[in-house]
């Protein structure tokens, strides 16, 4: 008999995922897992805000059917979720927008990325180094060439700007550069105000066009905030790609919610652009599932339910930003005479630590302290209970 699976080797676990399965599989009493990027409260719990729990009790009360909704989802979500990324930039262009509901932020990326190879299929696409670790395989398997750019001063643990703009004045127009609109994965380095300016002007003199992945809008410092930077871009370019994720700012991590706005240049373009995106949806998955973003879009058009967001949305940003000055202070006073202070600048959910992949096997085997195989930590899955252990943890790793 021929099999038609016996060519496939079982395959390492994926670098983040991989990480959640082991801490699982942990039977220590002392471990702590600061791995997959979701929020936890003090508790280590990812609660479901009130407002989406709210929100979700109208929907199943109201929805009269669950016929097809259609390949781009939810038409009100998209409108909101877009208004809500770029503010009047989405009123200004909303001819020149092409919106499509997608299966969470990966969805987004993993569309765009099929879109680029059906306009470009030679376009290279330009991720920071580092990325996140997903980058990588979801935008390369649509079968788009990747190249990375220098993004992050390992020694300053902030950009590197000058080194970042020397590579990008160097790319072919018609490159696309992946840039993270806020709370940089993995290194929580952003771009400063500054920085946003330099690239609004260099690339649409370049001819790069900007494809962003917004996937924490709201969790670095606030809502405006976090896509000043992205807004502006949009304003200058005549072409852009974004990605949207709902996962971490609305908690709706299993919903699989996110979008892909496409800025064309002319109606007509962003008519076309829509039209592939539809036929991509179909052709992968066909439709989005219709729950998360009818949520979303409840919340974003009810005043009372965004308001009560919003203010789960600030606690959890005062939330980390303490455990970061908590670890901070803590790794201060267990190596003394070095700087952390960089914790409290980088922003979102995640650092480095800086650690060589050795002493990540031993924080994880010896410590049963958990990230993954790059040393970033999800600074959320801190808590009162174990800054402590897990300050002492890194610290004897430093040392
Ligand atoms: C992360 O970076 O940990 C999250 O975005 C979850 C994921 O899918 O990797």
């Amino acid at each position: 008999m021929s099999e038609i699976f016996e060519t496939l080797d079982q395959l390492p676990p994926d670098p983040i995922l991989g990480v959640t399965a082991a801490f699982r599989a942990d039977n220590s009493p002392l471990k702590v897992d600061l791995g997959v990027g979701v929020y936890r409260d003090d508790s280590g719990r990812t609660p479901i805000l009130d407002a989406v729990r709210q929100a979700e009790a109208t929907l199943v009360a109201e929805q009269q059917t669950k016929a097809y909704v259609g390949p781009a989802g939810n038409q009100e979500f998209n409108e909101r979720i877009t208004a809500l990324a770029l503010g009047p930039v989405a009123q200004q262009e909303r001819e020149r927008l092409a919106v499509i509901q997608t299966v969470g932020g990966c969805g987004a990326l993993r569309v765009g990325a099929e879109l680029i190879r059906a306009a470009r299929p030679d376009a290279v696409v330009h991720v920071s180094d580092p990325t996140w670790a997903n980058h990588q395989p979801l935008l390369g398997s649509s079968g788009l060439a990747l190249e990375s750019y220098p993004y992050y001063d390992a020694r300053s643990r902030g950009v590197d700007f000058d080194r970042m703009v020397g590579r990008l004045s160097e790319l072919p127009a018609g490159s696309v550069v992946l840039i993270h609109a806020c709370c940089h994965n993995p290194t929580g380095a952003d771009l400063s105000p500054e920085q946003w300016g330099v690239l609004a002007e260099l690339l649409p003199r370049r001819g790069l066009v900007p494809f962003v992945d917004l996937a924490y809008q709201g969790f670095g410092e606030d809502l405006q905030a976090d896509v000043a930077g992205l807004r502006l871009l949009a304003g200058c370019v005549p072409e852009l790609l974004l990605a949207v994720s709902c996962s971490k700012n609305f908690g709706m991590y299993r919903e699989r919610t996110g979008a892909l706005a496409v800025l064309a240049t002319s109606r007509a373009r962003a008519a076309a652009v829509a039209s592939h995106q539809a036929r991509t949806a179909r052709r992968m998955y066909s439709m989005p599932p219709d729950h998360g973003a009818a949520v979303v879009s409840r919340v974003l058009g009810d005043p009372g339910l965004r308001r009560e967001w919003e203010a789960d949305l600030t606690a959890m940003v005062a939330r980390m930003r303490s455990l970061r000055s908590m670890l901070a202070a803590r790794l201060e006073a267990a190596s003394p005479g070095k700087d952390f202070s960089w914790l409290e600048r980088q922003v979102g959910m995640f650092s480095l630590l800086g650690l060589d992949p050795a002493a990540i096997a031993r924080l994880r085997d010896e410590r049963h302290v958990y990230v993954p195989p790059d040393g970033r930590m999800n600074v959320a899955g801190l808590n009162e209970n174990n800054v402590d252990y897990v300050a002492e943890s890194i610290a004897a790793l430093l040392s």
